[in-house]
């Protein structure tokens, strides 16, 4: 049997010490319901798609219930599923009314005629698809609510989550799922649902993803960037060391990544002051 491996985080950020044991838990957890499927055999796409899940269940993280609100006080959501195999991805960005957007990036994906659905068109795909919208309201926790009405911006940044995993079959996934940064402009997109930028993954190189300030993110292509290491040659802890230099030096934003490589080498590197993260392999 191939090498497994599988590394979750929970964002790059500050991470105020009151939730960073839940934090720490909450990472936990994705990697165990991950862990166990890779264990059993099944494929990476299904370990990244129920970790992150997972994770947007959970209200400590910026990514399905208790994403950072916007402008407008709603939370827009953003995800991304990418399978190495086959290069295809599925994304969706700006939706309102969906409890897992990871579930819905994936139908994207396994659709597969077309990469990015957006707003009102991909809350249609779910329904076309079967998975129903869920009330916005759903998604706002008090938490978040008291924090948008007092604009305190500076309370929880980062919180973003992301999976990336390598499958008994050889296979890598990446995953990444995102209500983006706090008061943004209704209708903004980050780097995380974008194909290169907060996600990644080649069966020829490795599975990435990244978290952070997404404009910064953009400019500098930081998941295709690391895996385009890995592929001539670099270590995956060298790769995500080198992109996370390459965001510091090309722009003011700073974030992290998680990157893991077909023979199941990781990597987890970040400039912000904290990064919840953690990893599992049979190396
Ligand atoms: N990295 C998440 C965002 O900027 O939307």
């Amino acid at each position: 049997m191939n090498c497994l491996a599988l590394i979750i985080h929970g964002g790059a950020g500050t991470i105020r010490p009151e939730i960073a044991g839940a934090a720490r838990a909450g990472v936990e957890r994705a990697l165990s319901t991950g862990w166990a499927i890779l264990e059993a055999g099944g494929p990476a796409t299904d370990a990244c798609e129920e970790a992150i899940i997972q994770l947007e269940e959970d209200p400590v993280f910026d990514a399905g219930v208790g994403a950072h609100l916007n402008r407008d006080g709603k939370a827009q959501l953003d995800a991304i599923l990418m399978d190495g195999r086959s290069l295809q991805s599925g994304a969706i960005g700006a939706v309102e009314r969906i409890r897992n957007p990871i579930h819905l990036a994936r139908l994207v994906l396994e659709k597969g005629e077309h990469s990015f659905l957006v707003g009102a068109g991909a809350e249609q795909f779910a329904v076309e698809t079967g998975i129903g919208l869920c009330d916005p309201t759903e998604l706002i926790t008090p938490y978040e609510q008291e924090r948008w009405a007092a604009r305190a911006a500076e309370l929880t940044p980062g919180g973003t989550v992301g999976a990336v995993a390598l499958d008994a079959a050889g296979n890598l996934c990446a995953g990444t799922s995102t209500g983006g940064t706090f008061f943004k402009h209704p209708g903004r997109v980050g780097d995380s649902p974008l194909v290169g930028c907060g996600c990644y993954a080649d069966n020829e190189s490795a599975a990435v993803s990244c978290t952070g300030h997404g404009e910064s993110i953009m400019k500098i292509v930081m998941a295709k960037a690391a895996a385009d290491l890995v592929a001539s040659g670099q270590h995956a802890q060298a790769a995500a060391d080198a992109a996370v230099r390459l965001l510091s030096r090309r722009t003011t934003g700073s974030g992290g990544l998680i990157v893991v490589d077909r023979s199941g080498r990781v990597g987890a590197s970040f400039s912000t002051p904290h990064m919840t993260w953690a990893v599992k392999t049979t190396i």
